[in-house]
């Protein structure tokens, strides 16, 4: 079993079976994570570098663990400490921690399509762990895991994404993966942060989050950067949590329970509540325990898909 490309960039134009590959690897990846023992000699083979090139807590710690629980090698870079911040490009950077013999580079990078480019230049297998506002592709698998866990199939489901999505990339990866699934997608949020044509992708487009709940089975809740304020895309976080914040009182007028998730990192009383995020609508600590058995399927179809006889040794 492997997927159709070597490398993870993006779910835009990834096919329905990959994605489904995925989804069903990371089920018996989840059962690994739940034995005493919660390790496997899968990726003893495989080297990896983490090159994070912009924070991260979630993304950065699950993708260190799927790897160390496939006992594949681990080096972590973080631009920080590195001579990045002596001026040395990111070509030169990857090349040379490839001259180290390594096989997988999971990247992190401000810049869309960064990983794109890294693919014409190394010979290593590429993750993208989130590049500026374009892609996180393995936020939104692992998002598709918990709805599938909650909802048992992507077909009818209402799914809408609520928040900044003009500048998100879990909101663009979500959009692609789901409707490949066969999921409705919507989004929600002011005009200022939904961003022009977006319908032609697929979606429908809410103004007024009651409407938008109203439509839903499960809500996407997007954090809000509080930079965007400064820049003048909403007059105010008051405002915005008026008008878009996800209330106790906003979910008691849906007409059903509503799933709640949220890709971290939350801005509590702004984008959400905390009585709702810490609620039991809530699938947002679900989300980040299948984030570890959503990468361990992943690094394991691009790294070392044709070993699957030791997927469950
Ligand atoms: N969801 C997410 O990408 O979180 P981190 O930025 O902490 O990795």
């Amino acid at each position: 079993m492997a997927l159709q490309s070597n490398h993870l960039l993006g779910l835009e134009g990834t096919p329905r079976e990959d994605i489904q590959a995925i989804l069903d690897s990371a089920i018996s990846f989840k059962e690994i994570l739940e034995r005493p023992i919660p390790k496997v000699p899968t990726l003893r083979h495989v080297t990896v570098v983490n090159a994070f090139f912009e924070n991260s807590t979630r993304t950065r710690i699950s993708f260190e663990l799927a790897q160390k629980r496939l006992s594949a090698d681990v080096v972590n870079f973080s631009a920080s400490t590195s001579s990045v911040s002596k001026g040395e490009t990111l070509i030169d950077t990857i090349r040379n921690l490839e001259a180290m013999k390594i096989d997988v580079v999971v990247m992190r990078h401000p810049m869309p399509g960064a990983p794109v480019i890294l693919t014409k230049y190394c010979s290593s297998k590429v993750i993208n762990a989130g590049d500026g506002p374009h892609e996180h592709p393995t936020q939104a698998l692992l998002d598709m895991m918990t709805l599938r866990e909650a909802f048992g199939s992507f077909e009818n489901l209402n799914v809408t994404l609520i928040g900044d999505i003009a500048h998100s990339r879990v909101a663009l990866s979500n959009i692609y993966g789901l409707l490949t699934m066969g999921a409705n997608v919507a989004v929600c949020g002011p005009p200022t942060l939904i961003p022009r044509n977006i319908e032609s992708l697929g979606v429908k487009v809410y103004h007024d989050a009651d409407e938008a709940l109203a439509h839903s089975d499960c809500i996407n809740v997007l954090r809000i950067q509080l930079e965007r304020q400064k820049s003048g895309l909403f007059p105010s976080i008051r405002e915005y949590h008026s008008f878009f914040g996800i209330t106790r009182s906003r979910l008691l007028k849906a007409s059903k329970d509503l799933v709640i998730l949220h890709p971290g990192p939350m801005n509590r009383g702004v984008e959400i509540d905390s009585d709702v995020a810490d609620g039991p609508q809530s699938v947002i600590l679900q989300q980040v325990t299948n984030g570890v058995a959503i990468r361990m399927a992943v690094l394991f179809l691009i790294a070392g898909g044709e070993r699957e006889d030791e997927l469950v040794n």
